[in-house]
């Protein structure tokens, strides 16, 4: 079964608003040429994750190219008294059809447990985006063998009452916190070990369906364009979600062109 591929950039806190939009229409230059292969199923799904603030401008700038837009979180509620948060309704009003939730950075500095970043997918699903959920272990729990069992909870509590269905708006990233802007990669037999892990995790969630062989699943940290070949060769890898690399034109043109 081919599945199309991904290549999701994730900006983190970084670049405003102007940089964003220079950056996005350096992107679509070096696709100009390619512009048929935005609707074809040829080219890797291309989504560009910018700062809440960023959003609206990032979404009028690439309009109309292969550019997709997420954001990096969404909160459950509709609305509320929750200073800081976002709602889904204000993503797909400034234009996300993305969002990115379970980052370890969430996990790690501001308190995302298994049960809120499963609130969060849920809201993305409701909300009409796509989700691309975040599992991965630390330096710790790799040295202690525990990766496996990490990620099996993570990826059992995330997708907590979530039906076969909804998958198609589900894409999981395995990001090893080790190697998130560490320039640590891992190989790509420990890539592809895990990535495999959670397929075989998916068919059991979801048995009956085919859930397991049409699910994206992205590998993140430290993917750059000397080493995005061979993690996308991977058998289980279909695409990547990107940090550092994806805030230079030069290097996600590279990864995009190397999912192709
Ligand atoms: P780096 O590519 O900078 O390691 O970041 C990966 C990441 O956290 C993407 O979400």
């Amino acid at each position: 079964m081919s599945r199309c591929k991904v290549i999701a950039g994730n900006w983190k806190m970084n670049l405003d608003a102007a940089q964003g939009v220079e950056l996005v229409e350096k992107l679509k230059s070096e696709f100009s040429g390619c512009a048929s292969c935005c609707s074809c199923d040829r080219g890797p799904e291309v989504v560009v994750c910018p700062p809440f603030t960023t959003l609206p401008a990032v979404v009028a700038a690439a309009k109309g190219s292969r550019l997709k837009v997420g954001a990096q979180n969404i909160h459950w509620a509709e609305k509320g008294a929750f200073t800081g948060e976002i709602s889904g309704a204000m993503l797909t009003t400034a234009g996300a059809t993305h969002v990115i939730v379970g980052h370890s950075e969430r996990r790690q500095y501001f308190g995302e447990t298994d049960e809120t970043v499963n609130k969060r997918l849920q809201a993305g699903l409701a909300n009409g985006l796509t989700v691309i959920v975040c599992v991965g272990e630390q330096l710790l729990e790799r040295v202690d063998g525990t990766t496996k069992a990490v990620v099996e909870r993570q990826v059992r509590a995330a997708l907590a009452g979530v039906d076969a269905a909804a998958m198609s708006k589900v894409i999981i990233a395995y990001e090893p916190v080790w190697a998130i802007g560490t320039g640590k990669v891992a190989t790509t037999v420990e890539a592809q070990e895990v990535h495999a892990f959670i397929r075989a995790l998916l068919k059991q969630i979801f048995v009956g369906s085919n859930v397991a062989e049409t699910t994206r699943i992205l590998y993140g940290g430290s993917m750059n364009p000397d080493n995005a070949a061979g993690l996308l060769a991977q058998k289980d890898i279909d695409g990547g979600l990107i940090g550092g690399a994806s805030l230079k034109a030069d290097q996600f043109a590279a990864l995009i062109r190397a999912a192709h």
